[in-house]
């Protein structure tokens, strides 16, 4: 299970209004006690923070805010010492532009870091038009950028402050590897590798085709037939695989990498190589989800095809750069219960972002007043009135307000008397890690009984998964069972794990197949009475089957 912590909102220990690296080592407790085995940071690295991180100055430096090397290291050594493994982000696509050899290479067309970004000459009079018709990731602006200096275009696929590194060019693929050993010799156990899939780009500049797609959680006009996903960012994987590897025996086991990319299930897959390129990618749909048994059993089917054991599937619900659960699902609670349990007991690897345990929620934000760059530049230039109306706006400081820890001013997160550098939920003070400790049926028990028992049965944690066919009297029922081959009491009986979320608006009543004992369940009244399981509207049951008395078909 990997939790992702967004340090600048998580805690605050020297009362500055910013969460630091101290904040997050006084608080592994909290992750020990939820379940957690893997954090991962995003970035806390030398940077500007115009991107709040994601754009980096230094690999190799911790930014001042957060702490110094040294706190980098205690973080290290303090989740270490709790048997938590320590994920760091890889921001490599690109840097700030503020980097060092950024000013350097845009400083002439033959100084030695010249061809360290991606530079070309415009099309048109004076080459004033872009090179080609890229677009940003955003969509709406060309990824080219003029730098009056040069005279020439850089490419930046995210925003214009974010160059995109000439990863092609040898010496940067070797300071990027340099920069990966310098934390792995720290003893990072692994990376999130931020928008992986734009490493590489096609070394013709050919142009994309025009072609509206809609892919996995994301929604094109152009399609990235030549700066996404490329066979060249497959094969880079499988570099960055061989850099990690080379620290595979030096204790604490295989370094993992987890890519942030984008597409379908066959094109995530190609990732992974055959064992030699990255070991996970993260699953994105479940954020776009439509709530109904048919979605979910669709996407875990294709999911198992994709990524059959021992590859592993890594499920999202929440993230820095999306919008909260809890809102996503209307504020219906007893929905994110359910898709809790799915998450937990799914096969492969939960991630939980930070807040998620306890179902914070967005806190409403005026666009005009966003931090978040993206909000910014898309939002620009769109009368207020009309933002509102677009579905799937976001503005990420939503989702990225402090951590709410108690119901003290400024929810433990920073100094009572401090200034918040984005304000706290204003209902945090019903909706913490205190008020809901200890509380029988609140989220953060619910997910701490999910982790444990995921944790202590191993066909949760490491067995295989079948889904069970459309029972056509309970359609917005869905079924699975987890099935550990390896143990089991008694000769050869596996142990299962049996998983039913009922979608519907109504209740059901499922015939579990065998004797079940409960383990988990999202509301007080399911029960299992004469060999039935009762079900009311959005609920979850995770059972543990002791003898099975009919086979599916
Ligand atoms: C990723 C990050 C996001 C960041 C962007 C640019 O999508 O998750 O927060 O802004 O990359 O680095």
């Amino acid at each position: 299970m990997i939790y992702q912590v967004y340090p600048r909102s998580f805690a605050d220990s020297d009362g500055d209004g910013l969460g630091d690296l101290q904040g997050v080592i006084d608080h592994l407790d909290h992750l020990v006690d939820l379940g957690v085995g893997t954090i991962w940071l995003s970035p806390f690295f030398a940077s500007p923070q115009e991107d709040y991180g994601y754009d980096i100055s230094d690999y190799c430096d911790v930014a001042p805010e957060y702490g110094t090397l040294e706190t980098a290291q205690a973080l290290i050594d303090a989740a270490h010492d709790r048997g938590l493994k320590v994920m760091f982000d890889l921001v490599i696509n690109h840097t700030s532009d503020q980097h060092p050899w950024f000013a350097r290479s845009r400083a002439s067309r033959s100084n030695p870091k010249s061809d360290w970004y991606i530079w070309r000459d415009g099309r048109g009079r004076g080459g004033r038009r872009p090179p080609n018709n890229w677009r940003s990731a955003m969509e709406v602006k060309s990824a080219w950028q003029w730098s009056a200096d040069r005279q020439q275009w850089y490419l930046a696929t995210f925003l214009p402050f974010q160059p995109d590194l000439n990863l092609r060019n040898p010496e940067v693929k070797e300071a990027v590897f340099e920069a990966v050993r310098f934390w792995l010799r720290r003893g990072v156990d692994g990376f999130r590798l931020d928008i992986f899939g734009y490493v590489m780009k096609d070394p013709e500049f050919r142009d994309n085709p025009f072609g509206p797609v809609v892919d996995g959680s994301q929604t094109r006009i152009w399609q990235r037939t030549f700066t996404e996903n490329t066979d060249d960012s497959i094969a880079f994987a499988k570099e960055l695989r061989a850099v990690v590897d080379e620290f595979a025996d030096q204790g604490g086991g295989d370094r993992v990498l987890l890519g942030e990319v984008f597409g379908t299930p066959e094109t995530l897959r190609r990732y992974l190589g055959d064992g030699d390129g990255l070991q996970l990618v993260f699953l994105f749909d479940f954020l776009a989800y439509t709530y109904s048994a048919e979605f979910f059993r669709d996407r875990i089917a294709a999911y198992e095809r994709e990524f059959p054991p021992p590859l592993q599937p890594t499920y999202v619900l929440e993230n820095h750069d999306r919008s909260r659960l809890i809102d996503r699902v209307g504020g219906d609670e007893a929905r994110a219960r359910t898709l809790a349990v799915l998450l937990c007991t799914l096969r492969g690897v939960p991630t939980i972002y930070q807040g998620q345990e306890i179902a914070m929620a967005n806190t409403p934000m005026r666009l005009r007043e966003a931090r978040d760059p993206i909000a910014r530049s898309f939002f620009s230039w769109v009368p207020e009135a009309v933002v509102q109306r677009v579905p799937e706006r976001l503005n990420r400081d939503e989702v990225r307000t402090p951590m709410q820890w108690n119901s003290e001013p400024n929810a433990g997160f920073t100094s009572p008397v401090a200034v918040a550098w984005l304000p706290v939920h204003p209902g945090y003070r019903d909706r913490n890690v205190a008020v809901q400790d200890g509380v029988e049926g609140s989220m953060l028990e619910l997910y701490r009984l999910l982790l444990r028992i995921r944790s202590e049965r191993p066909s949760l944690h490491r067995g295989s998964l079948r889904l069970r066919p459309v029972d056509p009297s309970n359609p917005e029922v869905l079924t699975y069972e987890r099935i550990d081959h390896l143990t089991g009491a008694g000769a050869g009986s596996p142990e299962v794990t049996m998983i039913t979320v009922n979608f519907a608006s109504s209740a059901a009543w499922i015939e579990p197949g065998g004797r079940v004992e409960l383990l988990v369940a999202t509301d007080p009244s399911v029960v299992v009475t004469g060999g039935r399981l009762h079900l009311p509207p959005c609920s979850a049951v995770v059972v543990a089957v002791m003898e099975r008395t009919s086979t599916w078909p």
